[in-house]
């Protein structure tokens, strides 16, 4: 495929950009324990400044929202500052950037929390695995509901979260509806047992996720709002009985709060592209009003064969964006990429986070 305008720039909801790429929000644990990002994140997402859009790691709204140690937040005024150094730097480069919030809900653990209370979920239950927490991995907890009257203030920190980071000057923010996470726990049956106002029906199970929504284009307003979205993947043993539905309705209620992006993960995080239970996501991008991000095991031939097929408007990686800083140069030229080791994704310092050459450059250290 030559004739492409993968690599062209565009606009969407107003929003100027150099090119078609995304960068994935991608968890990278080099905050401090305080939940401040600081000068190595400012050099990292500078490098990575050439895509179209960068969508930060996902960010705490509250303490007991961060899902392991050196997690990033917004949950304090004293955080703006701090991702102000990121900001600067990357629209110093021309680049664009938008916030991932989050609240890692029941995939979190008591001692990320002040008052060292239990993770907090839609329903309780205990989760399979480890979360790294305390300085050491350690086992999911059972994790508490959320009461009716809890609701507001989970809407509220992600509405003062959203403030916060308009003060730290993104350009947009994105709330993390995926992987599990608090608020794709409240939409699944599988972790949604509740009876209330909030579980049961599509449009209960739903609720917390638009009323989210709503809080955070109030703020934004909806064209610089996105929502990411993985309606068959099964990260944490994400699971729905029956998807098709649920999903449907959340993106035509998005589409009634007039979102600007819908940022949907296509399959099983970092796993497969399949469906299952199968449902074709491409009824989801036709839906949907606004601009469509693809994410999920995108590689060069991919991304171009979802442009020519206007299976998307964006194309977001994740991955390759951790030893390609100049991922888009390098897939404009058909370079070769890195493929960084994996033992450097989560936690540690420069290493393996910002030692990644551009092409040209030199090989990393
Ligand atoms: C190290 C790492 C950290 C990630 N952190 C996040 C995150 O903070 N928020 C999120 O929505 N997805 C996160 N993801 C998922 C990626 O954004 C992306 O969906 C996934 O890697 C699939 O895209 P890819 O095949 O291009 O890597 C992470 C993935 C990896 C490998």
């Amino acid at each position: 495929m030559s004739e492409t305008d993968l690599f062209e720039p565009c606009e969407f909801n107003g929003l100027s950009l150099s090119n078609r790429i995304v960068m994935s929000p991608l968890t990278r644990t080099r905050a401090d324990m305080d939940g401040n990002a600081g000068e190595l994140q400012a050099t990292y997402y500078a490098q990575r400044a050439s895509a179209g859009l960068l969508i930060t790691e996902a960010t705490a709204v509250a303490p007991e929202g961060r899902g392991g140690d050196f997690i990033p937040g917004l949950w304090d005024d004293k955080h703006i500052d701090a991702w102000k150094l990121t900001t600067d730097a990357v629209h110093k480069k021309g680049g664009k950037i938008f916030c991932q919030l989050w609240h890692a809900g029941r995939l979190s653990h008591s001692s990320l929390n002040p008052d060292g209370g239990a993770p907090l979920a839609p329903s309780a239950m205990v989760q399979e695995g480890k979360v790294f927490a305390g300085g050491k991995f350690v086992d999911f907890e059972e994790c508490r509901a959320l009461t009716l009257e809890e609701m507001p203030m989970i809407v509220d920190q992600f509405a003062q979260a959203a403030k916060r980071a308009k003060a730290a000057g993104f350009d947009g923010v994105e709330v993390h509806g995926a992987h599990s996470y608090l608020l794709d726990a409240f939409l699944r049956d599988m972790t949604n047992k509740r009876d209330d106002a909030y579980g049961g029906s599509i449009e209960n199970r739903a609720r917390l996720l638009l009323e989210v929504m709503e809080a955070v284009v109030k703020v934004w307003g909806p064209d610089r709002t996105a929502v990411r979205l993985s309606p068959i993947g099964h990260a944490y043993g994400a699971w729905d009985s029956n998807p098709e539905p649920l999903f449907t309705y959340v993106v035509e209620q998005l589409n009634e709060l007039k979102i600007g992006w819908l940022d949907m993960v296509e399959g099983d995080t970092g796993v497969s592209r399949d469906a299952e239970p199968s449902f074709d996501l491409q009824k989801l991008r036709r839906l949907f009003k606004g601009a469509f991000i693809a994410n999920n095991l995108y590689d060069r031939d991919l991304a171009l064969k979802a442009r020519a097929e206007n299976r998307a408007d964006l194309i977001a990686f994740g991955r390759p964006f951790i030893g390609n800083p100049d991922l888009v140069e390098r897939l404009k030229a058909n370079a070769p990429l890195v493929d960084a080791d994996r033992r450097a994704y989560y936690g540690g310092g420069a290493k393996g986070y910002t030692d990644f050459p551009a092409m040209g450059e030199g090989t990393a250290a």
